[in-house]
């Protein structure tokens, strides 16, 4: 029978694209490494597979950040684009090309899914009544009202769910609601909206959710919200909006969950545009053979599971292949947490510790369903160095230093039936890869691991060498262990992408694909044996919380001076509690003074801040602080405070902040802080 020519497959494949308000964190990270172990395994198994991304560069939460910043929404996305990129790129996620949601492209293709979906009668459009936030003139979406829950009277809650009680309600029904960017009381307003109607597609979506492209879990889930009978969906905002505004509808905005998957599309178009081998309609037109695969988290099923593929087949385009959904990154057991020092940003894990490592255990504990990944911090420690330093690189270096001894030429094997069968086992391994079975597959690599350790063991190589005439043999046994190291880091590429080229520079050979592992190495010269992974240190955890821990205290410290959350758009809402205990040294740290304001002015620019200078009793410091909305500046000249003065000067957009001044408030509210009496400028405060 003719041997059949394996077939290339063309592979699209996506992970969400992370907002452009915010750092890139380890819970983010889990996500972009899933993809890009996938993609990186389809590649070297022969596959043609792009990944593309980019980020999520619209609405509201971003638009305040920016003001926050007072910056233009387009400086923040461009500095916090290169950032992202930057993070990526040092957790070697290779992406084929990395946009943004804010270009040419993108509006093109929202511009055209939205007049098609038009067209053909998808859009409805109707008047909406809305809480309106008069001070600062805009609409307020849910999460940026707050108020007392109608249900358990608990305070502080936030417009659509109360955390104390769990109850849901709309706005509407808060008791004193108030906004949670002015504190004005917000008033309903009524304003016409762009809706799309998602019944439309009931029946195609009952099909396509249920043919099983989707996790089982996922399928079950979106069963249940069909059920409860699909909803039109919201498609607009008013002006003012950062996003795209909607071709016939001045003042209307495209809502930023339109334009985001839609994103998608922008960049790999825009990829399309620089290679000649790519092309944009083989991969998006009806009837593509190309696959397409979006990766995401579980808190965004429904935009990707019932949203977007209704939105791409009523606007004419193919749908994607499968959405691959995980779960949450926890650590230590539990939510990510600002006051544990778990809330680990991209950044500072890479200040403190090595990228593959946590991909290599974040790949060791993944699985093809949507549960959540603990990143126990004890266990990362173990398995890092009992795996890849103990089981891993130990294989190649007991071997090297003989092979070297004997002249650097790898001989033939003294065992090539051993060597077959760690070449047999890929065939295994390629398709735990294939079904994000990289737990499965680790495993697997690791028993081969333990396998070739053990083999080396019971032939003693360091015996023979001191025995007369032993010098092939002990030549042969080397060299198979150095092979059988090849093929476990030919396995493990997609994982460690960075130490395989370690590997193929040390074993001088041009490439690590999947096929490169059958043929041996022998009678191949190769380089001396450098140690290619260190150990991980309880240390540099310590280190890392303790920075992580800092990380937190310096955004506190910029919110504070605006009085401003930093509020998502969507998913879950982080509200940590950040009061933790401190002992009495701790407190003792903080150096409070006395400071008398001799002079008081408004920032031209800044919404939030007045400068005020103090008098700390001879020394005087100038302090930005978020109170404008409470004081008119002259109100407070002559008064005395309370100031935090021994905080790191911060430097500002406006100027630089030498200390803090203390004041109270409720999120609206805010009261500075006067001693009793006699007080003076400089007294310390216990
Ligand atoms: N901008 C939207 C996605 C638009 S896609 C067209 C968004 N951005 S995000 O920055 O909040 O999240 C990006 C991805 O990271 C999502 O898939 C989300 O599920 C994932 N994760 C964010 N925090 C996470 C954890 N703690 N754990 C695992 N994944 C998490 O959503
Ligand atoms: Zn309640």
């Amino acid at each position: 029978m003719p041997q059949q020519l394996p077939t290339q497959r063309k592979i699209l494949v996506t992970s969400a694209l992370p907002y452009a308000n915010g750092p890139i964190h380890l819970g983010h990270l889990l996500e972009y490494i899933q993809t890009d172990i996938w993609t990186r395994f389809q590649n070297s198994y022969g596959n043609l597979c792009t990944y593309v991304c980019a980020d999520d560069a619209h609405g509201t939460a971003i638009m305040l950040r920016a003001e926050q910043e007072g910056i233009t929404p387009e400086q923040l996305i461009d500095r916090v684009r290169v950032e992202h990129h930057e993070d990526f790129k040092n957790f070697h996620i290779h992406f084929d090309n990395y946009y943004s949601t804010h270009s040419d492209e993108n509006r093109y293709f929202s511009e055209l899914i939205y007049t098609r979906l038009r067209d053909s009668g998808h859009i409805a459009r109707r008047e909406i009544e809305q809480m309106f936030d008069p001070e600062k003139g805009i609409f307020l979406a849910d999460r940026f009202i707050k108020g007392t829950c109608p249900e358990c009277k608990a305070e502080d809650q936030y417009g659509d769910n109360c955390e104390k009680c769990s109850a849901t309600y709309s706005p509407t029904e808060l008791i004193n609601p108030r906004s949670a960017i002015s504190g004005a009381t917000p008033l309903l307003k009524p304003s016409e909206h762009y809706f799309f109607k998602l019944p439309d597609f009931q029946n195609f979506l009952a099909e396509w959710t249920q043919d099983g492209r989707l996790q089982d879990e996922v399928a079950n889930k979106l069963k249940e919200w069909f059920t409860d009978g699909l909803q039109e969906w919201d498609i607009s905002r008013d002006a003012p909006y950062f996003g795209f505004e909607i071709p016939d509808a001045p003042g209307k905005y495209f809502y930023v969950w339109l334009d985001a998957p839609i994103g998608y599309l922008a960049s790999f178009k825009n990829l399309c545009d620089q290679r000649s081998d790519l092309n944009f309609d083989d991969y998006w037109k009806p009837d593509s053979t190309a696959e397409v695969y979006h990766f995401i988290g579980k808190d965004i099923v429904y935009f990707h599971a019932l949203f977007w593929p209704a939105m791409l087949e009523g606007a004419n385009f193919r749908t994607p292949n499968s959405v691959y959904c995980h779960g949450f990154v926890t650590v230590n057991g539990a939510k990510m947490s600002k006051s544990r020092g778990t809330f680990i940003k991209a950044r500072t894990y890479l200040d403190h510790l090595n990228p593959e490592h946590l991909r290599y255990y974040f790949a060791a504990k993944l699985t093809s369903r949507v549960d959540d990944l603990d990143l126990n911090l004890e266990d990362f420690v173990f398995r890092v160095n009992s795996d890849l330093v103990g089981k891993l690189v130990n294989i190649a270096s007991r071997c090297a230093g003989f092979v070297k001894k004997g002249g650097g030429v790898l001989s033939q094997m003294s065992e090539p039936a051993l060597f077959q069968r760690f070449v047999d086992a890929g065939e295994k391994i390629a398709a735990d890869y294939e079904r994000r079975e990289y737990g499965r597959a680790m495993r697997q690599i690791m028993e081969l691991a333990d396998e070739a350790n053990t083999w080396i063991n019971d032939q003693a190589p360091w015996v023979l060498a001191k025995q007369e005439g032993q010098d092939a043999l002990v030549q042969g046994i080397c060299s198979t262990g150095i092979n059988l190291f090849r093929v476990l880091m030919v396995y493990l590429t997609p994982v460690l992408p960075k130490m395989s080229q370690t590997t193929a520079d040390f074993l001088k050979v041009d490439s690590m694909n999947w096929a490169s592992r059958s043929q041996p190495l022998e009678n191949h010269a190769i380089e001396n044996f450098k140690p290619m992974m260190q150990r991980v240190d309880d240390k540099q955890i310590d280190a890392l919380l303790e920075a992580s821990r800092e990380d937190v205290a310096k955004e506190l410290a910029l919110q504070a001076g605006t009085e401003q959350a930093a509020v998502q758009e969507d998913g879950p809402l982080q509200k940590d509690p950040i009061a933790e205990e401190i002992n009495f040294d701790d407190f003792m740290k903080v150096d409070l003074r006395i400071a008398k304001i001799i002079q008081c002015e408004a920032v031209p620019k800044a919404n939030k801040l007045l400068k005020l200078t103090l008098d700390l009793g001879g020394e005087t410091r100038t302090v930005f602080s978020g109170i404008k909305s409470a004081y008119k500046p002259e109100e407070l000249e002559g008064k005395l405070t309370v100031m935090v003065a021994n905080l790191a000067p911060r430097k500002m957009k406006f100027g630089l902040s030498e200390g803090m001044v203390l004041a109270a408030g409720d999120g609206s509210d805010i009261y500075i802080l006067e001693p009793h009496e006699g007080a003076q400028p400089g007294m310390r405060v216990v």
